[in-house]
């Protein structure tokens, strides 16, 4: 690939200000690694903190609202989390998706917004374990993502740099065991045919696709090998530096997709 490889955490609820230090080291480490381009999504309540301090991270969010303000008590707009320093938003995380039930309408409603707020968004999707065992695996995948994207004339020029996709297979999210490399493999593959449909050749062959789910220090390489696989969003071991940037590392080492 063309573009640096893309290694984003995604702390979940995970996070006071005790884990600023561990921001801190993981952003020291990222300049270590500079073919890499390391980012994190904090809860909303660190953002600022960890904007103010990092020299090399981005910082974004796991969400946002898709109005642009208003009396929605509880909610923070997409232009609130790009007022705290936030770069990115995480959008259509599957936990998003099942505990607060949000439908793809919504979330392409989320992406539209957060694209007019300036912010880079990455769009996650992936189906449940029962979908794959009825061998629906690709077909609602594809459906899903066309359904949460926004449309190509709705979105910016540089569409390869505001936007990235996460497929993270929701049996793989924080279980430990990842996806196979076939699997993996299979469904990237059709992501990017179905983003160089919608965006066309150019565009689309360079949007980065993440993979998620139990992404380890231990089987990533093994992951970024894949074709099509641009970095990986990563949860659990995204809480720690080291196992954080072990992940980092993996990535920096001769990386071709
Ligand atoms: P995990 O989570 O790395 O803990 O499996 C990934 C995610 O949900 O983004």
């Amino acid at each position: 690939m063309t573009r640096r490889p893309y290694i984003v955490g995604n702390w979940k609820m995970h996070g006071t200000r005790a884990m600023l230090s561990e921001a801190r080291a993981i952003d020291r480490a990222a300049q270590r690694h500079m073919k890499v381009e390391v980012a994190i999504a904090p809860p909303y309540t660190l953002i600022h903190a960890i904007h103010r301090e990092a020299e090399q991270i981005a910082v974004g969010a796991q969400d946002c609202h898709q109005a642009d303000g208003g009396a929605h008590t509880g909610d923070v707009s997409a232009a609130m989390i790009a007022d705290a320093g936030a770069k990115f938003v995480i959008l259509g995380h599957s936990e998003r998706r099942q505990m607060h039930g949000e439908s793809d309408a919504l979330v392409r409603a989320k992406a539209e917004s957060a694209l007019a707020a300036g912010l880079r968004i990455i769009m996650c999707c992936g189906e449940s374990a029962e979908t794959r065992e009825s061998g629906k695996a690709v077909a609602f995948v594809k459906r899903q993502l066309k359904a949460s994207l926004p449309p190509a004339d709705a979105m910016p020029a540089d569409v390869a740099e505001r936007l990235t996709i996460a497929y993270e297979p929701i049996w793989a999210i924080g279980t430990g065991t990842a996806a196979t490399t076939d699997d993996i493999a299979e469904m990237h593959g059709v992501i990017r045919a179905l983003l160089v449909d919608l965006f066309g050749p150019e565009q689309g062959a360079e949007v980065r696709i993440l993979y998620g789910g139990s992404v380890k220090p231990d089987n990533a390489a093994a992951i970024f090998a894949v074709p099509d696989v641009g970095g990986a969003l990563v949860g659990g071991a995204s809480l720690t530096a080291d196992s954080f940037m072990g992940i980092a590392l993996a990535a920096s080492e001769p990386f071709e997709n």
